[in-house]
């Protein structure tokens, strides 16, 4: 591998040379690779019963077939792909080639936050098909000397509570009960109720824009769902079938082909955010979209970020049995089993290798087993080391409120599971880090 690191930021060296020199003919031996290997879509899938069992998460420098991995180049073209296929085959369902959305800006306020931002509506619709049509909500600081960083992540409730606006919609999309909920339907009593959560106004300030949509414009969160983009893209094999989790995963990545063409917003410097749920399908997205430079999974939990394989918290069989719809047909199997997944958590992080995650838990959220996703963390460290760059450097996990803004990030904070103010200092320091501080005019 030719790589030409040198200076004081190994990784964003890296990444240049790489992304410039290199890509092409990796691309090249990965697409060799993913028509010779054999785990194709048509090749037959191992059931449960027929995989070895591995007590610990399976090396992730080993292929299933036992060959050793020691090179960047065989990392991308043989094993990154083999991962890929297995958390598809066994967790998440196929995530479905995207159409490529034609976005409709419906309204601009571009005096927002007293000047200090502009705020868009923009529609995403996929031309020639019946899919949901997203609703985005975005934010950008208007004071800034070039195209703004951004952090893209869905939110819970719809962009209506993220700012006190009638010119928000409500989302027309199914909502589960709350508050601020009637039938399922959003209510304009909302509006407002999680600006605490987003604070978008302080990522302005730090020179970053923020979209958001809601995640049940892409499909909504229940076990029966319909008008979601699951009902348009079925496929053929009910096994093969993608979960909630991949359903969201699939709009953030039309949002992101959105913001690659957005000459206000640096493509270069997309980050994904997501908590809870919204985290699993933000490490999902992520991890399988190379435009993504940061992943901000935040208390992401099992099916996130979390050890299947874990102990502590909730387990494969519980969030299956709670939210059978999140996860693919198989992923069922390994409820009693989960030592015969392929792969660990610790796989979907270092798909991202070696683009800069960062991992946020919090102390009272014991459900989403912060210290078995300390392990994960450290475990995906060899793939980044393996392609020449900066992993986690730290060894054991951080006391609470200490930033490890490593390439490889987290933190752990006081608290219940939330996001809050406090966590998007996190994330825009350690964006700050990765990325030098956004400039302003
Ligand atoms: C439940 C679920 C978690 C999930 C969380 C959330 O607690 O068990 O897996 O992360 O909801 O989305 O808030």
């Amino acid at each position: 591998m030719l790589l030409n690191i040198s200076g004081t930021d190994p990784a964003r060296s890296f990444r240049e040379t790489f992304y410039s020199s290199e890509m092409k003919r990796v691309l090249l031996a990965a697409i060799t690779a993913a028509l010779c290997t054999s785990s194709n879509a048509g090749d037959k899938v191992s059931d449960v019963t027929e995989l070895p069992s591995h007590p610990e998460p399976p090396d992730l420098l080993t292929t299933v077939r036992g060959r050793k991995i020691t090179t960047p180049l065989q990392w991308f073209g043989e094993r990154r792909s083999e991962l890929k296929r297995l958390f598809e085959l066994y967790m998440y369902g196929s995530i479905p080639a995207n159409g490529v959305a034609h976005g409709t800006v419906t309204y601009t306020d571009a005096h927002y936050f007293d000047g200090k931002a502009t705020l868009r509506l923009v529609t995403l619709q996929l031309p020639g098909k019946a899919a949901p049509a997203i609703s985005l909500l975005v934010v950008i600081p208007n004071h800034r000397a070039g195209p703004a960083p951004v952090f893209l992540g869905m939110n819970f409730n719809g962009n209506h509570t993220l700012v006190n606006d009638p010119h928000v919609p409500l989302p027309a999309s199914w909502m589960a009960s709350g508050p601020y909920v009637t039938n399922h339907h959003a209510m304009d009593s909302g509006r407002g109720t999680d600006m605490h959560v987003w604070e978008l106004e302080q990522s302005i300030e730090r020179g970053y824009a923020v979209v958001t949509f809601y995640c049940g414009d892409v499909e909504p969160d229940t076990t029966n769902a319909v008008g979601g983009v699951r009902e348009i893209y079925q496929l053929l094999t009910p096994a093969d079938d993608w979960g909630t989790i991949a359903a969201w995963a699939w709009g953030l990545q039309l949002a992101v082909d959105y913001l690659v063409t957005d000459n206000d917003i640096n493509s270069k410097h997309i980050a994904l955010v997501g908590h809870s749920r919204l985290g699993k399908a933000a490490i999902l997205a992520g991890a399988f979209d190379e435009r993504v430079a940061l992943v901000i999974p935040l208390q992401a939990g099992c099916g996130g970020t979390a050890p299947s394989r874990g102990t502590v918290g909730e387990s494969v069989q519980k969030i299956n049995t709670a939210f059978p719809h999140w996860f693919c047909a198989r992923f069922k199997r390994f409820n009693t089993q989960p030592d015969r997944l392929p792969f660990d958590q610790d796989a979907l992080i270092a798909l991202c290798a070696p683009r800069s995650v960062l991992i946020g838990a919090a102390v009272e959220d014991t459900w989403a087993n912060p210290a078995g996703t300390f392990d994960m963390l450290k475990s995906a460290d060899k793939v980044y080391r393996l392609l020449g760059v900066e992993g986690l450097a730290a060894q054991i996990m951080p006391e609470t409120n200490k930033l490890i803004d490593s390439n490889l990030g987290f933190f752990i904070r006081p608290g219940k599971h939330s996001m809050t103010k406090l966590d998007w200092q996190y994330f825009l320091d350690f964006a700050d880090k990765q990325w030098g501080k956004p400039r302003t005019e």
